[in-house]
This record gives structure tokens, sequence and C-alpha cells, in this order.
């Protein structure tokens, strides 16, 4: 059969992209075994492309807003330095109970603080301009209240990563009828009109939205 050039592109990013730690590569799979949704994960490449982003701006505190089973979080953990900190956001018991897992058998499980507790709550909690990087991929409707959560937590200069922000191309329709859809839509205006960060918007995987907080 043959594939479509979606496809086509996609394996070759992958291909020519490093792979990751064989204890991710692992989560993954015990993730699709255990929820049958390891789709909601971030995957190896954007994976990669945090890493890096984590890496190029020297971040120390890192914020994540949906740990689900813990992928991403562990992704960036393993790109912090020794002292780095990273606080993420969960309020499903059960995903969290498998991320405690994988953080536990991980040498940099150490740097990860687990806070099962809706998003807000813990954000909330959070000094303003603490922070460095700001990873959001947690429930859509929320995105624009995370957003200016991230503002204020951020120090200038800091960055926000959002994900999903093509919601598997339902945003491209002309009448957007899904919630989640609708709420992503919100959420990309909100930040292509706001004054106070720089942004690109790129088309890896489901699209993703770099920010810099000026
Ligand atoms: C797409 S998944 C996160 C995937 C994860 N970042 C990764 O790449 O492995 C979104 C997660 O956000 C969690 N979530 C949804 N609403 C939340 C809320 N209000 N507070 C905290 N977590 C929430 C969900 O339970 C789910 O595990």
């Amino acid at each position: 059969m043959e594939i479509s050039k979606i496809e086509q592109i996609e394996n070759y990013v992958t291909a020519h992209t490093d792979a990751v730690s064989p204890l991710l590569e692992e989560l993954i799979a015990e993730t699709e075994k255990i929820t049958g949704r390891s789709r909601w994960s971030i995957g190896r490449v954007e994976g990669k492309l945090l890493q890096l982003l984590i890496k190029i701006s020297s971040a120390r505190k890192v914020v994540e807003v949906g740990t689900f089973t813990g992928f991403s979080a562990l992704v960036m953990a393993e790109a912090l330095p020794e002292e780095g900190i990273l606080i993420t956001c969960e309020n499903s018991p059960e995903f969290a109970d498998i991320a405690r897992r994988y953080f536990n058998k991980s040498p940099h499980g150490n740097k990860i603080q687990l806070k099962v507790a809706p998003a807000m709550e813990t954000l909330g909690n959070i000094p303003a301009g603490s922070v460095d990087f700001v990873f959001i991929d947690a429930d859509k409707p929320s995105y624009g209240r995370y957003f200016d959560e991230a503002l204020r937590i951020l120090q200038p200069g800091g960055l926000i990563f959002a994900d999903n922000v093509f919601w598997r191309n339902k945003i491209f329709k002309e009448n957007i009828t899904n919630e989640n859809a609708r709420a992503i839509a919100a959420f990309n205006e909100k930040v292509k009109n706001e004054r106070q960060v720089e942004k690109v918007m790129l088309s890896v995987r489901d699209g993703v939205y770099l920010i810099r907080k000026k």
C-alpha cells in the first residue's frame, strides 16, 4: 500500500532525529498497554525538540501542565542540569501513579515534583517571575488561563511551549463545532494578539506554539 506524503515526511523526520532513552521507550510501550492512549504523549520527535529547547535556553526551572504517564516530564528532566527542577501538574491519580513509578526508575527523577491536583491550583502557588520554561499540554478549554498563568510565573525571556495547536486539524474547518478545537482556535488568536510575547507557530506533529515572554 502506498503511504501518504505526510506519513513519508513523518517517517523521514523520525529517522533523522535522535532516539529517546530506553526508559522512555519502555514508558511508551507500557502507556499503550495500560491506557491504550500513548498517542496522548508528545512522542519522540517533539520530545527531542523539547530537550534541545531546554538546553539551548539553559532553563533550570520548568513547569509542565499535563503530566499524563510522565513521558514529556522525563524527557525534559533528562535535559535539565543536575540542580534543575521540574514541577508537573496532573489531576488523575491513576495516570500520576504510572508517572511516579517511571520517575523513580530514572536517575533524573529526583528533579521532578509531581503535583496531583487541578493545574490552576498548582500554578497559583508558584511565585511570579520564578520560572524559565512552561510546557502547556492539559485540557484544551483551559489553555487561555494556563497562558495567563504562564506569563505571570515566567521571568522575562522565559519560554512557553504549547502542544496541539492544530487540534487534530479540526481548527482548519470553516465552521468549528468541536469544543476543544474552538478553545484552541481562541487560544491561538489570544497568543497572536498578545504584545508581551514573541512567537512562532510550527507544524510539528499536531502543531506547536513556541512563545517568548519579552
Ligand atoms: C495530553 S495529556 C499530557 C501528555 C504529556 N504531556 C506527555 O506528553 O506525555 C493531558 C493530561 O492532562 C491532564 N489534565 C487534564 N485536565 C487537567 C487539569 N485541570 N489539571 C491537571 N491535569 C489535567 C489529563 O489527565 C492528561 O493526563
